[in-house]
């Protein structure tokens, strides 16, 4: 079927987008003008601040909203505020973080707290006389020009740490940077980085143009492409450890420790080794990390961006997560590049951001990079021990299950039911639908 194309949508009201939209592309059919207004929330100036955090906004999406408890970092007991759809990623969590409270808890480390941006130009010179230039007068132009947007920021204590000439005329023709380092303190400093970056990007058009220097050929080949942060950030670092007594590794899956840390280092090796692993490896590490940037109003998008650059830049990509256990000590950690902030954008607008950052009691940026590591390297444990010990599948199954029978809609007795059924076992998508049925008495 097709289409006809949507003129000023972004000007018409909620209700006449939706019912173009419903129109348009789904026949119309009330049932899903319905589905939409089914999430509006009734308190009207709650409903507008939502709708005002994107554009052409018809309902809500609704995430489900989890607490893990019981995580004991650097000394202090918190609750997590995990912003998650996943089934198990919470429950995985909090068993982790059960478990590594009676082994002594998360140790964090704040390894680098830089955030970085560029100007990417390409000028047609020679690499030796632009350097010169840089060196000599450009670059305490740069500096000058940005004062009056860093005033603020400096007086926090953070602002433009250095303003780099990086020559990347072998990787491209004619293509330098400025590479500009950043502290921006507890914001994550996205949009006061970018505004710095365009302003040095001007400054060195006018800059240059008004250099005697550069021949006009010279200045004519200057172009400035663009000026914009970069997401990865491998000097914006924090590092997570838990570690005890290779003996203290008993859990209820009855492996013997010993064979437990060998089975456990041998996974984190394989994902340190071998790339197709690492993705999902990483990508368990990510159900901790982005639940809780979610929760507290950051962007996953660039946390997700920023580690997988990340794990690539060996040349290989890789695990963020690694383990030893030598000398009766196992040790298992999680080096994460993560640029987030606790003030600005989303925190002190969205209702349950502020809730999440009054439960992690008001963290600064770097407490926040710390406590996203351990819920990070929380969930890797979880994921890695359920694969060496029982399988994934039995853990996911269970909190499936649920979701299976909702689906279906079972009642309270049906889902005692079915759960009490397979207990003890794994079962399939097809085995719980095939009980729930069998219960109602149809084959
Ligand atoms: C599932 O969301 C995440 C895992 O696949 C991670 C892993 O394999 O380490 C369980």
């Amino acid at each position: 079927m097709t289409h006809k194309p949507v003129q000023g949508f972004s000007k018409l009201s909620k209700e006449q987008k939706i019912d173009i939209i419903v129109n348009e592309y789904l026949s119309g059919n009330q049932e899903f003008t319905n589905i939409l207004k089914q999430y509006w929330n009734e308190d009207e100036s709650l409903q507008k601040l939502h709708d005002e955090f994107s554009e052409n906004t018809v309902s809500n999406f609704y995430m489900p909203y989890g607490i893990a408890p019981n995580f004991l970092i650097d000394g202090k007991l918190m609750a997590l505020p995990m912003a998650v759809e996943e089934s198990s990623v919470v429950a995985a969590a909090s068993k982790a973080a059960k478990f590594w409270l009676e082994r002594g808890g998360f140790r964090t480390e704040i390894l680098g707290t830089t955030k970085l941006g560029h100007t990417h130009f390409i000028f047609h010179t020679c690499a030796a006389k632009l350097s010169d230039f840089f060196h000599r007068n450009l670059k305490q132009k740069l500096f000058e020009a940005t004062d009056p947007i860093t005033a603020n920021m400096r007086r926090r204590g953070g602002g433009i740490l250095d303003i780099e000439l990086i020559d990347k005329t072998t990787e491209l023709a004619d293509y330098y940077q400025l590479k500009v380092s950043f502290d921006t303190k507890d914001s994550m400093g996205a949009n006061f980085i970018n505004t710095c970056l365009e302003r040095i990007g001007s400054t060195l058009e006018v800059e240059i143009q008004a250099s005697e220097e550069f021949s006009d050929e010279e200045k004519q080949s200057l172009q400035v492409v663009m000026n914009i942060l970069s997401n990865l950030t491998p000097q914006c670092l924090v590092r997570a450890e838990v570690s005890c007594k290779i003996e203290e590794l008993k859990d209820d899956s009855g492996m013997p420790p010993e064979v437990f840390a060998e089975k456990f280092g041998q996974a984190v090796a394989i994902a340190e080794a071998e790339p197709y692993r690492a993705a999902t490896h990483n990508k368990g590490i990510m159900n901790g990390v982005d639940a809780v940037v979610i929760a507290t109003g950051n962007d996953f998008r660039a946390t997700e961006a920023c580690v997988h650059a990340y794990a690539s830049l060996g040349g290989r990509y890789s695990s963020l997560s690694h383990c030893t256990a030598e000398g009766g000590i196992f040790r298992f950690w999680l080096d994460l590049p993560v640029a987030v902030g606790v003030v600005g954008g989303l925190t002190g607008l969205h209702p349950l951001v502020k809730f999440s950052l009054e439960l992690l009691g008001r963290p600064s940026a770097p407490e926040l990079m710390s406590i996203l590591a351990a819920s990070g390297l929380a969930q890797n444990f979880a994921a890695v021990r359920s694969l060496v010990t029982t399988g994934i599948q039995k853990g996911h199954m269970k909190m499936h299950m649920m979701n299976i029978l909702n689906q279906h809609g079972a009642n309270a007795g049906e889902k005692e039911a079915v759960l009490k059924l397979f207990q003890d076992k794994t079962a399939s998508h097809h085995e719980v639908i095939a009980a729930l049925e069998s219960l109602r008495g149809n084959s």
